[in-house]
């Protein structure tokens, strides 16, 4: 991970400076993607800020696990983790100067387990957010972590799908809690800009993905390195055709902080990789490539997963790379390569480790 972020710093170019001596909230500090900000924010301030960055991590560990910020080699005593559930109001007493809300069920299986949590986070963890940005009169950045998600199934004649695609979602399939409740957050974030002129932006992530994801986090790498592996068979989901673009961490993260720091206030981004689209099937196949041995077993959807799947996910990324000069540079297999590797060397991703 340490060569990641630094991927990461390095794509960022100056406008990092723009963190020194300020403060950061992450609400989901301790998910997949939270950690990677912490990670970022931890090596600003050892190698590249002149002031350091003050960070709070805010998480209620509902998938996340508690962040282990401090280790003995690189104590930072400017980064803190504390429970807070951001349905509740959070009673942060500080100046904020950038907030990021990542905090939300992001995997389908765990928002079919927990469905109203998942509104609440996107619904009424916006609204608190967004009072708390309210609140701080030096904030300059507030990013909603929305969702691909919430273009639906899109027409097929709107993939690649740019922001103004309204979507094709259902209020009440199964998984509407999602969909429906990003969609809430992102209506919540926009009102907020036009009304008290919080500087708002919206990114709309589409499969992110790297090191730091669990074995247990059910989406579709981590789940099949966890199954390849261990010697088993990867379970591709219907005909395999679906389609999904993988971004790797390094591009996302460095798009999600560029459209903190450059995007227009009140306005959606997509970020993503459109050059990385692909089947599970063929995904499937790249597994084998990658770990030698696996094989593919095609089955129906398990009942622990929401029905109603979009068949093809793929940005058009013209207003990212217009606006905020982002480009994405992983491609698919390197991105997996460096992903299974990292997991090799988790215990969690073994039933049993080789000798
Ligand atoms: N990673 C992706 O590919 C992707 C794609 C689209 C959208 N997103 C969105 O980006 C955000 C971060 O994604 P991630 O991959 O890190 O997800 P994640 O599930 O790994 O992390 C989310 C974190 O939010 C925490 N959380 C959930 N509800 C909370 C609450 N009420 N209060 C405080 N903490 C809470 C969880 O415990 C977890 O640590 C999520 O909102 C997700 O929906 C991510």
């Amino acid at each position: 991970m340490n060569d990641d972020v630094k991927d990461i710093i390095d794509n960022l170019g100056p406008d990092v400076h723009r963190f020194a001596g300020k403060t950061v909230l992450i609400a989901g500090g301790a998910g997949f993607l939270g950690r990677h900000f912490l990670a970022v924010f931890k090596r600003l301030n050892k190698e590249v800020l002149a002031k350091p960055c003050r960070v709070i991590s805010a998480d209620n560990y509902i998938t996340g696990d508690q962040v282990v910020v401090h280790d003995n080699e690189h104590f930072d005593g400017n980064i803190i983790d504390v429970w807070a559930d951001v349905s509740h109001p959070l009673p942060v007493r500080e100046d904020l100067h950038f907030i990021l809300h990542a905090a939300g069920v992001a995997s389908p299986v765990y928002y079919m387990k927990y469905p109203l949590e998942t509104i609440e986070s996107a619904v009424q963890g916006s609204k608190n957010l967004l009072e708390l940005a309210r609140k701080n009169s030096k904030l300059e950045g507030f990013l909603f972590f929305s969702s691909s998600e919430i273009y639906g199934d899109p027409d097929p004649k709107a993939v690649p799908t740019p922001e103004t695609y309204h979507g094709y979602v259902s209020s009440v399939g199964p998984r509407a809690c999602y969909d429906e409740s990003k969609r809430l957050g992102e209506t919540i974030s926009t009102i907020y800009h036009q009304q008290f002129n919080v500087p708002v932006k919206i990114v709309r992530p589409f499969n992110v993905f790297g090191p730091g994801m669990k074995h247990n986090d059910r989406r579709v790498i981590p789940m099949f390195t966890y199954e390849a592996l261990n010697g088993r068979a990867l379970p591709v989901h219907g005909t395999g055709t679906q389609t999904r673009t993988f971004c790797y961490v390094t591009d996302a993260i460095s798009g999600f902080l560029k459209t903190l720091l450059k995007g227009t206030p009140g306005e959606p981004y997509n970020i993503g990789n459109s050059n990385n689209e692909i089947s599970m099937a063929d995904l499937a196949k790249m597994f084998t490539d990658v770990i030698p041995g696996t094989k593919a077993n095609f089955v129906s959807y398990p009942d622990v997963y929401p029905a109603g799947e979009p068949q093809r996910r793929c940005p058009d990324l013209t207003k990212a790379a217009k606006d905020l000069g982002y480009a994405s540079k992983v491609d698919v297999k390197t991105g997996l390569t460096r992903f299974v590797d990292w997991a090799k060397a988790q215990e969690g991703y073994w039933d049993k480790k080789p000798a």
